[in-house]
């Protein structure tokens, strides 16, 4: 009793304190605004990209914030224009794209995703924080919360898959990490989410693409992550490139305004991306740029990054009327507000030695190499090739092997290649390996080496075949309609496989490639999204099993890529797969026209995709057994206790992901086949069952329906727990 009353005391005073922290910098806010001129209040509207060279125009107040400096030594000689030099002493907000770690790398987003381990994710996104906050980079552009469904488009790299409740727990997790208990610890980095809102449904996986999305799927799909990292206090948001329904995210009042301020309370600070406020007039929606400067600040963008447009036009469009004086202040409060609430002004420099100290320090490392050992999926065993036996002679071949800059992946700018632990110079502890270079990068079409690699590989127990993309082949602008293995990787797979010897198969990719004939000429295949710095350590201790595998897809796999977009919550057709497809060689000749069944699925891919979400396999088997929830009929109010026994029935001690997936039966619009609702890592020794229990409140099964209103709807539900979205037995029950 007495605890409970000291800890709601300790509560009471940190919800106080907090309130008060908040009055006293709205006050500081106000006194500061009441200062400035208009052209000093344009001037924090301003972002732009670098440093030394602005020095002039940050002493005038004409700059808010930069990008793309990290040199701390340059950061604090802008930073001393800013605070020293100009009238009235605004710090500047240094920025950078820190997007899967800073100097340490870690695994890009989808990879990150794949772990299905927020709490390890929230450490990697404090440990990014860390190591940039030390150079003075004080605020990120992350994370990517854009839903993504089509493998194609480069950004998938950048985002965690095409799940909104795994998104959610991903992107909540890294504004945590990012942003620490509290704002104005100088090791706190202000987040961004972005890209508001739907730029991972750009048509045909283009990147910059339109997209149709309507209201109702911009709530249950799109927005959830959004809303989700609002609550837990993101400070930031970016808005995107692309339009939704003809509008351009950073024109639009509905999204800005009306959705992100009214209705969820956002109180922090909204920026454009690159100059997609200029963009608009491309778009064809602004005449040009004082006329989209104009569209962009009255829809609700407080600051610009890029465009030039807000410190050419700001004055005389509000001069003529046509922002008003209002909006303007509304939105230096908003940069006011955030540079207080970092402590920007108690702290505006950064001690220049810190940075070195701190980059790569080994419990980074360590952290960097877990979680890409989580990231890492197991697609393939056959004849439990993997772990390899320690100790034996495997041939290492293939482009990623050695390739330390491209296992970084994308958007690493400041990761350096020579503190990168390849999968090559990592084998070599727990293996006698044999290097036979081949293919030199992943587009490399010569296959002359083939032959002498080919021969090389007698004296080895094993290969193992490191393919997959380069760096470049993924992220921003790095769309491909053919996601097959580039080059002639394919061809050096089956090469190694004519030799007889157990094959694994390594691809260290920015995307899920299409990879299903590559997994017919191996005997084994590990799936790592670009895995960063400690990549190969965390892969060579998988191979010899010193590591088990736990990662799952975070995005469905296709067989072909023009399967896309293709995911596992889609919503419910009027024609599903009943079993009868028949496929493009078994139609016989004149056949009649509905004789095929008439369900949804493609002649030569099948109604199915080559991996489900959620699926991985590990070095050791799980079985789910005795799964149960304790009712029949829930009310809305209700919590679903689900019971279910987990076994290790293998020979090795691993971790399960083990999801829970539900079915609204019946909605008052179409509802999605599945949807993940919950997800546990568990952690058992080889032989042990372990008796699990997962509460799910009913209240989680809301969505948005044909009224727009969020509510669970009564009715017939089902219910699944299982190692990946297509497996498992439903249970039924009922809301009433
Ligand atoms: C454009 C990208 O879309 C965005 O994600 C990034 O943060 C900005 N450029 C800044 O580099």
């Amino acid at each position: 009793m007495r605890i409970k009353q000291l800890l709601l005391i300790v509560a009471m005073t940190s919800a106080t304190f907090a309130m008060a922290q908040n009055n006293d910098v709205d006050q500081r806010v106000e006194d500061l605004l009441s200062q400035m001129t208009l052209e000093e209040k344009i001037g924090q509207m301003n972002q732009l990209s670098g440093g030394y060279q602005y020095t002039e125009m940050i002493k005038a107040g004409q700059v808010g914030s930069v990008l793309n400096i990290v040199d701390p030594v340059e950061i604090n000689a802008i930073q001393r224009a800013a605070v020293e030099q100009s009238r009235l002493g605004i710090p500047l907000l240094v920025s950078r794209d820190v997007i899967h770690g800073f100097r340490t790398i870690f695994p890009i987003p989808i990879g990150l995703a794949a772990t299905f381990d927020p709490a390890l994710v929230e450490q990697g996104a404090r440990v990014a924080a860390i190591e940039a906050t030390a150079s003075g980079v004080r605020w990120t552009f992350s994370p990517m919360l854009d839903v993504a469904r089509d493998p194609r488009w480069g950004r998938v790299a950048e985002g965690s898959g095409e799940d909104p409740y795994l998104d959610v727990q991903m992107g909540v997790a890294m504004v945590k990490g990012y942003q620490g208990d509290n704002y104005a610890d100088p090791t706190s980095m202000a987040a961004c989410i972005k890209h508001f809102v739907g730029y991972g449904a750009a048509e045909g996986g283009r990147d910059y693409n339109t997209t149709m999305i309507s209201e109702r799927a911009l709530r249950n799909t799109y927005f959830p992550a959004f809303k989700a990292c609002v609550d837990a206090g993101a400070l930031t948001l970016m808005t995107s490139f692309n339009d939704v329904d003809g509008i351009p995210s950073t024109g639009n009042n509905w999204l800005l305004r009306d959705i992100l301020r009214e209705e969820w309370g956002f109180d922090g600070m909204v920026v454009t991306d690159w100059n997609s406020s200029g963009e608009m007039i491309a778009h064809g929606f602004a005449e040009d740029l004082k006329d989209a400067t104009k569209i962009s600040i009255n829809a609700g963008v407080d600051m610009d990054m890029m465009s030039w447009g807000y410190i050419q036009h700001v004055k005389a469009l509000v001069e003529e009327g046509k922002i008003s004086m209002d909006t303007i202040d509304n939105a230096v409060r908003n940069i006011l507000k955030l540079k207080f609430r970092l402590g920007l002004f108690e702290n505006p420099y950064v001690d220049e030695s810190l940075a070195r100290k701190v980059a790569y320090a080994p419990e980074h490392l360590a952290a960097a190499k877990q979680t890409a050992i989580e990231s890492a999926i197991l697609l393939q065993n056959n004849n439990s090739t993997l772990p390899l036996t320690k100790g034996s002679t495997i041939l290492v071949t293939g482009p990623m092997a050695d390739a330390p800059y491209d296992q970084l992946g994308t958007w690493a700018f400041d990761g350096e290649e020579q503190y990168t632990v390849t999968p090559l110079k990592a084998l070599g502890a727990h293996f006698n390996v044999i290097n036979a270079p081949t293919l030199t990068y992943s587009r490399d079409k010569s296959t002359a080496s083939f032959k002498a690699a080919q021969k090389a590989a007698k004296k080895a127990d094993a290969i193992v075949v490191f393919v997959g993309e380069e760096a470049i082949l993924s992220g921003e602008a790095h769309s491909l309609s053919d996601i097959n293995l580039q080059g002639a990787q394919s061809e050096l797979i089956a090469a190694m496989k004519a030799t007889g010897k157990p094959v694994v198969v390594v691809v260290i990719a920015g995307r899920p490639l299409t990879i299903e004939r590559d997994m017919q000429n191996c005997d084994a295949m590990l799936y790592s999204f670009h895995p960063g710095t400690m990549g190969g350590e965390a892969l060579a201790d998988l191979i010899a099993g010193v590591a088990v595998p736990s990662g799952k897809t975070p995005m469905t796999f296709l067989r072909d890529a023009g399967q896309a977009p293709f995911y596992y919550n889609h919503p419910m057709t009027g024609r599903p797969n009943n079993g009868t497809e028949t496929l493009l060689y078994d139609i016989p000749l004149k056949a009649g026209q509905t004789s095929l069944g008439c369900t949804s699925y493609y002649l030569d891919t099948g109604y199915g995709p080559h991996l489900p979400f959620g699926y991985g396999l590990s070095y050791t088997t799980f079985e789910y057994s005795n799964v149960k929830i304790d009712k029949a009929v829930y009310g809305a109010e209700d919590t679903i206790v689900i019971e279910y026994d987990l076994t290790n029935s293998g020979k090795y001690d691993a971790t399960e992901v083990a999801q829970i997936y539900v079915r609204d039966l019946v909605g008052s619009v179409v509802r999605p086949v599945k949807e993940l609702k919950g997800f546990e890592r568990i952690t058992l020794k080889a032989g042990e069952t372990k008796h699990c229990r997962y509460e799910l409140n009913v209240s989680e099964l809301a969505y948005w329906n044909r009224d727009m209103e969020y509510v669970v709807e009564p009715g017939k539900f089902q219910l699944w727990v299982a190692g990946d979205s297509a497996s498992g037995t439903a249970l039924d029950f009922e809301v009433r």
